[in-house]
């Protein structure tokens, strides 16, 4: 193992081993450790066909103490059975997740990133259905495996706000529809609008409300977040968006901080208003946004740093994730 740690980006690296779990016959399998990355199925394998895919995404911490801690990671065994029951898929048990987590990240431990280099380990779940399935049905027979990588900073050489696109003309979910569980389906529907926003020369898509386009949903990967000029935390009510565990942790740490918290619906109307907008999500932690670009309309907000109090609430999280601040509501989860 040869890793430049400065050098770490946010994309896959091979470590020694991932967890894998199967489901035959009713019952899910115990875990077991697995060197190699690849894995055979039938070519009529359910997900190929019907898309029963779902993941998750979590980070593990070198704490200032040496000791390597998760962040939350009940709530991603919560979410992904969230996620299984909308695809009818079953559930897994939420203990046997938590230390699946952990066992895998204990045999990488080597490939966790040392305190100070401002990188952390990514633990990818993922879950598939791998029966042969031809007629639309959920697959007898799923696969379960969890991986995990080092990733770099997000930041490198200071936060720089980012430049978001308004999608108009697409929606990656359906009012009623998957926006609130992590199928892998809601990604591949947002490539082609992310990569509408990266031609347009903005690293980040922003989806308005799939009924009326009139409200603000979220980012592709992130959850949308606003501090009002009156200095409230304020972050979409839709039930097109993804849960965001990052955006959970940041409303407490908004009332923590004595801030009100408002999560409700966003009118698009609102953006110029805003004292300073941010994404927010496991990779970024927080990212500023700099300017919004919505059909010839440019909203711009600092473009050169983040805001007060966005920063604020940035330390205060990446304080506890590294064990440099109290853990005070018991977040983190040493492995
Ligand atoms: C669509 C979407 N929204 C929001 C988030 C942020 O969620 P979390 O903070 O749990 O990483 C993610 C990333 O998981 C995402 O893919």
């Amino acid at each position: 193992m040869n890793i430049e740690w400065s050098k770490l980006g946010f994309g896959f690296i091979q470590t020694r081993s991932n967890i894998r779990f199967n489901f035959k016959n009713g019952q899910w399998s115990e875990g077991k450790l697995h060197s190699d990355y690849d894995i055979t199925m039938s070519i009529a394998a359910q997900v190929f066909h019907y898309g029963q895919a779902c993941f998750e995404g979590q980070k593990a911490f070198m704490g200032k103490d040496g000791k390597v801690r998760i962040f939350r990671p009940v709530e991603n065994a919560r979410r992904q059975n969230a996620t299984m029951r909308h695809l009818l898929m079953p559930e897994f048990p939420e203990k046997i997740y938590v230390e699946a987590m952990k066992k895998v990240v204990r045999d990488n431990i080597d490939y966790v990133p040392p305190y100070g280099t401002g990188g952390a380990m990514y633990i990818r779940p993922v879950a598939f259905g791998t029966g042969p399935t031809i007629g639309v049905a959920p697959s007898d027979e799923y696969e379960f495996i969890i991986m995990a990588m080092p990733v770099g900073p997000y930041y490198k050489g200071g936060i720089k706000p980012v430049d978001a696109w308004v999608i108009n003309d697409y929606d990656r979910a359906a009012p009623l529809g998957t926006g609130t569980i992590k199928c892998a389906g809601n990604y591949a529907a947002s490539l082609l609008p992310s990569k509408i926003a990266k031609d347009n020369h903005c690293p980040i898509p922003l989806f308005t409300d799939p009924k009326e386009h009139r409200y603000i949903d979220e980012f592709g990967t992130s959850n949308f977040i606003a501090v009002s000029k009156d200095g409230k935390y304020v972050t979409p009510k839709s039930g097109s968006i993804l849960p965001s565990i990052t955006n959970k942790s940041l409303m407490q740490l908004a009332k923590d901080m004595g801030m009100p918290v408002e999560c409700r619906p966003i009118l698009k109307s609102e953006l110029p208003g805003f004292a300073e907008v941010g994404a927010c999500g496991t990779a970024v932690v927080l990212t500023p946004v700099g300017r919004i670009y919505d059909n010839g309309e440019v909203i711009s907000y600092d473009t050169e740093a983040i805001g007060p109090v966005l920063k604020k609430l940035y330390d205060e999280m990446t304080g506890i994730q590294y064990g440099e601040i109290a853990d005070r509501h018991g977040w983190m989860v040493e492995v």
